[in-house]
């Protein structure tokens, strides 16, 4: 059999072990839409709830918003994505094959043949990305809504709503986490591009002249942020916008890139939107979107400063970073070394037998960190066995109850990267566990 390549062996973890299925599966699926398992979901919103802290709850000047997905259609219109967001499509008339036509090999491109069977090409077309779809029973072009490729313009279209509401004042930013969809032409590497995604966007209202300040600061601390992920910063890398892939929005832009298996790829996007969205929807909505600077009494349109991550593509990212292989004592040790701040379970706990009551012991010490900590029990099989199973899935910390913890109340904390073993009193488990995820770094 061939060896898998490290994405398939992703892919088939993923699937082995509830973080990741494919959708649909028992109809065959549903090619590039994918449905998060029990630890998959935990993992998932684990980081979220990091980027959500991050961004509101331990800063002043951020406040976070819930948009609907389907939003009033001249939203799209004044936004530019009806015009703009398409992306270039060819078909092979042979095969009947769809590509996108920046993603063909030069030498298939420059000859117009397909890249698949050697078939003629068609012209290229502007393919719009925009799923469209109808709000009520009619079908009519009246009743045309769109799911929104970018959560970004429901913040843009309640910048006054929260303005007035919560009364920030500039430079302040509005976070959302949301669904948005995209119908991709190419969807391919997991789910690393898909037609559903969900985005962590923030959109940071500056006065114009101080674009250039804010963009670094943002540039770093989203750089920062996926270092507190703990994917390694080896990996990561900027790359700027040449003018031909500027967004129709963006005066600047640079992606954080991942070395994923299949190459440097986009992770987020840092953008600068200048007044664009908030003039053209000024324009179009025949609302005033100006901001008055009550200390100067000056009016203006804000620039905005857009930091937006993709919340799937992360968790692609955090897997792709931590899965490893290992040989350990002759034996093949699959593990994922997460961040003990996003591993979907923190501890697991076991007996190490079943009997003279150390079950009941294990299950009472799994009870008290329950409230803290995601935990997991386990009594089934050899110890070691048990070690690899939580590995496997990326568990930080294993507790092993034992004989020693009926005399003098002491378990075994082991240590997932590392595999050391320490000793450690029961009362004081929880709070070795909290230092251990403080002083956290892969070695
Ligand atoms: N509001 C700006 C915006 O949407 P983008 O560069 O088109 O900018 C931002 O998308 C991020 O959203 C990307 O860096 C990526 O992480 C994620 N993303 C975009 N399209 C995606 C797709 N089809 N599947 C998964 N994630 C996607």
């Amino acid at each position: 059999m061939a060896e898998q390549t490290a994405m398939e062996k992703l892919v088939s973890l993923c699937k082995r072990r509830g973080i990741i299925f494919p959708s649909s599966e028992i109809y065959g699926g549903l090619s590039s839409a994918w449905d998060y398992g029990p630890l998959g979901v935990e993992l998932k919103n684990r980081i979220r709830d990091l980027w959500w802290k991050g961004m509101t709850r331990l800063r002043d000047d951020i406040v976070g918003l819930d948009a609907a997905i389907m939003m009033h259609p001249r939203v799209w219109e004044a936004s530019g994505h009806v015009e703009n967001f398409t992306d270039p499509l060819v078909d092979c008339k042979s095969c009947k094959h769809r590509f996108r036509e920046d993603q063909i090999p030069e030498e298939s491109r420059t000859a117009g043949r397909c890249p698949d069977c050697g078939g003629e090409l068609t012209e290229t077309r502007r393919f719009n990305l925009m799923f469209k779809t109808h709000m009520g029973p009619v079908e009519n072009d009246g009743a045309a809504v769109y799911l929104r490729p970018e959560t970004a313009q429901g913040i843009y279209v309640n910048f006054r709503n929260v303005r007035q509401s919560s009364r920030v004042k500039i430079p302040f930013g509005i976070a959302q986490v949301g669904k948005a969809f995209r119908n991709e032409i190419t969807t391919k590497n997991f789910i690393f591009r898909t037609c559903e995604f969900e985005q962590m966007e923030m959109q940071y209202f500056i006065r114009p002249e101080e674009d250039e300040k804010w963009f670094a600061y943002w540039l770093d601390e989203r750089q920062a942020y996926y270092r507190k992920l703990g994917i390694r910063p080896e990996k990561l890398r900027l790359h700027r916008h040449g003018p031909d892939e500027l967004a129709h929005y963006a005066k600047v832009a640079y992606d954080i890139e991942y070395e994923f298996p299949f190459g440097w790829s986009e992770l987020e996007g840092v953008h600068n939107r200048t007044d664009y969205d908030l003039r053209r929807h000024g324009e179009y909505s025949q609302k005033d979107l100006s901001y008055l600077d009550e200390s100067t009494g000056e009016r203006f349109i804000p620039y905005v400063i857009e930091t937006s991550a993709g919340l799937t593509r992360t968790v692609l990212t955090a897997l792709a970073d931590a899965y490893d292989e290992e040989e350990v004592e002759g034996e093949k040790r699959t593990v994922l070394h997460l961040h003990p701040e996003i591993a979907p379970i923190t501890v697991g706990v076991f007996p190490l037998v079943k009997k003279d009551g150390l079950a009941e012991l294990a299950g009472e010490i799994e009870r008290e960190l329950r409230d803290e900590f995601s935990t997991f029990y386990d009594q089934g099989g050899a110890i070691g066995r048990r070690y690899r199973r939580q590995d496997e899935i990326g568990t930080p910390y294993g507790v092993t109850i034992d004989y020693q913890t009926k005399d003098d109340g002491t378990v075994t904390l082991r240590l997932r990267d590392s595999m050391k073993q320490i000793r450690v009193a029961r009362r004081r488990l929880a709070e070795a566990i909290r230092d251990e995820t403080k002083n956290y770094g892969r070695e």
